[in-house]
Formats: structure tokens, sequence, C-alpha cells
């Protein structure tokens, strides 16, 4: 199968983006025929900082190395430099009822807070089809709160399909990730950065387990037995720790008799463990921005010539190709 996902280079990278996306992406790559790219082009709806969105973008590729996707197996690229996605963007643009995206809940919830919206935003899940029919993908992994597009994408195939009688797009399926609401953030809601409680992959060792150590707790006694699946630092912990570890620490729980402060400790030790290889290859990469220069020139090569196939096909299936 093909296998394509995006990820939009708007902040570093949280445990949220970790276990409820990125982890789940990269596992593809053993299997299957695995495109991601880093969604620059997508980012530019509301990362308006050039310096930001560059710095953003390179992380995003550095972070995403030094998670695991392996280049030699997986071919990964920025958005941008992949020009026949916009090409296709637009040919597909032209078949997209504008009561499709209207019904689109980024676009609407934008519009609900009373705010004006770009055609940027709009027509957001129109690029993202692009993306996404030009490779031909079969597979799309992606958070519950993206089927939606891959809805609009599947429509646009299809009626795209059905108009020039051809079998111009490949419809793509959805493959949704287990829901990031089991990652909670530092205030025991679902991790996301628009509630700014987040815990970052690669954040300074230091900061983070500060940041550990005043996660929110709830303020009953701490000799008292708790069912640790309702509690949100253990949740956190059973992400991260050893599955010994993990259950000593839910008889902890059950037990009673501990502080809020060991968990926290033994959180913040279990994360230095589970990222520290990770954290070791980011530092050598970095160091390296050569090579990782190369490492996106080649994804790009790779993704073009696959973009211009599809793009090539789908112009003479609607008659933009007008030389036969
Ligand atoms: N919209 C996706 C998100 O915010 C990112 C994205 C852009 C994407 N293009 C894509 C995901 C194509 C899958 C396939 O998460």
């Amino acid at each position: 199968m093909r296998v394509l996902s995006g990820i939009q280079p708007t902040g570093r990278f949280h445990w949220g983006n970790y276990f409820g996306a990125i982890r789940q992406y990269i596992d593809f790559q053993d299997q299957h025929e695995a495109y991601y790219f880093i969604a620059n082009l997508h980012a530019l709806t509301t990362v308006r900082e050039p310096e930001v969105l560059r710095s953003y973008t390179l992380d995003a590729a550095l972070d995403l190395l030094a998670l695991g996707l392996n280049p030699n197996k997986a071919t990964l690229f920025v958005q941008s430099d992949v020009p026949e996605v916009s090409q296709l963007c637009w040919l597909l643009m032209t078949g997209t009822p504008l009561g499709l995206l209207e019904r689109c809940h980024a676009y609407k919830e934008k519009k609900a807070r009373g705010l004006t919206a770009d055609a940027g935003l709009f027509t957001y899940p129109v690029l993202m089809a692009a993306d996404i029919l030009a490779f031909d993908s079969n597979w799309v992994p992606v958070g519950e709160d993206q089927v939606q597009h891959i809805e609009v994408c599947r429509d646009l195939a299809r009626s795209f399909n059905h108009l020039y009688g051809k079998e111009a797009f490949v419809l793509p399926e959805a493959k949704i990730t287990v829901d990031a609401a089991k990652v909670p953030g530092t205030d025991g809601q679902k991790m996301s950065k628009s509630y700014d409680n987040t815990l970052a992959i690669f954040e300074d060792a230091k900061q983070q387990r500060k940041k550990i150590m005043r996660i929110t707790t709830d303020s009953r006694p701490m000799d008292q037995a708790k069912d640790p699946d309702t509690d949100h630092l253990y949740q956190l912990f059973k992400l991260l720790a050893p599955t010994a570890q993990v259950e000593e620490m839910a008889a902890l729980y059950r037990r009673g008799g501990f502080g809020y402060g060991e968990v926290k400790k033994s959180l913040a030790d279990a994360a230095e463990n589970y990222f520290a290889e990770p954290r070791a290859r980011r530092a050598e990469l970095e160091a390296r921005p050569q090579e990782v220069r190369e490492i996106l020139a080649a994804g790009a090569a790779v993704a073009r010539r696959k973009a211009a196939d599809v793009l090539g096909r789908v112009e003479d299936a609607c008659g933009i190709r007008y030389q036969k």
C-alpha cells in the first residue's frame, strides 16, 4: 500500500503529536511505501512570520528524523518542494463545490467565532486533497479531526473521475490513529497547542522536569487509594514507562499512601529515558544540517517524479495537455 500523511509545522511537536500521530505514521514505513511531508503551505494559513515558518519547517524535519522516520524506508519531503501538488490543487479547485467547503469544520468554526476567513483557510481541504491524490495514495493515517477532509478528498476524486470518464484518481482511505485525547496535557485536558498545556518532545530536559513538577493534580489526600486509570499523571506515565514500572505504579495507586511529587519525578525520569535516544539523534542531526538538507532534497526528487506522473495523467484527462 502507498501510505501518505502530512504534518503542519506550526510549532514544536509535543507528546500528544507523538503518541497520537507521529509514532503511528512512522510505524507504517516498515510494511508499506510511505510518504511523509511537512505541510508548510498549509501552515502559511496560520504562521505569518517568515523566520518562524522557516525554523518550524526545519525543526519538523529534524524532529521526525530523530523520532525514527527512516529516509531509507520512507520518502520525507517539504510540501512546497513539490510544486506539482499546487498545480494539481488548481485542477481540483475547478471542480470543488463551495457548499462542500462551507461545511468543513476549520472554516465553519472560524466563521462561527465571527472571524473572517481567507481563501487559503477556505480552500485548505482542496490543497489537502491534492497532497493525497498527487501520489495515488491508498491509505492516509490521520487523527479523527481530519476524517472530514479525507471525505472531501474522496468526493473530489470521485466527481473528477466521473466527469472525465477516466480513472484519473485513486480513491484514498483514512486510517484513523488512536485518539490523541488519551494524551492529557499539564492541566489534565487533552494535550493541545490551543490549550497551552503541552510538553514538547525535545524541550530542554531541565525545563521539562520543572513543567512536569507543575502538572495540576487533584486535591485528594495522598494517602487515599485511587484508581490509576482516572488519573492523568498515571496516563502519561503509562505511555512512557516500561511495563514493569507501569504495573508497579498502578499497584501504588491502588494501595494509596504515596505523593504526587513522587509520581511526577518518576514521570520525568521515564520521559527522559523514553526520549533519550531520539534526543541524542536530534543533536547529531542538528550538527549536520547539510545532511538534513540532502535528505529533504532527495525526498522531494522522489516525490516530484511520482507527482509529475499523476499530474500528467490528470492534465491529459481534463484536456489541459492540449498537444497530442
Ligand atoms: N491537515 C492536516 C492536519 O492538520 C495536515 C495535512 C495536510 C495532511 N495535508 C495532508 C494530512 C494530507 C494527511 C494528508 O493534521
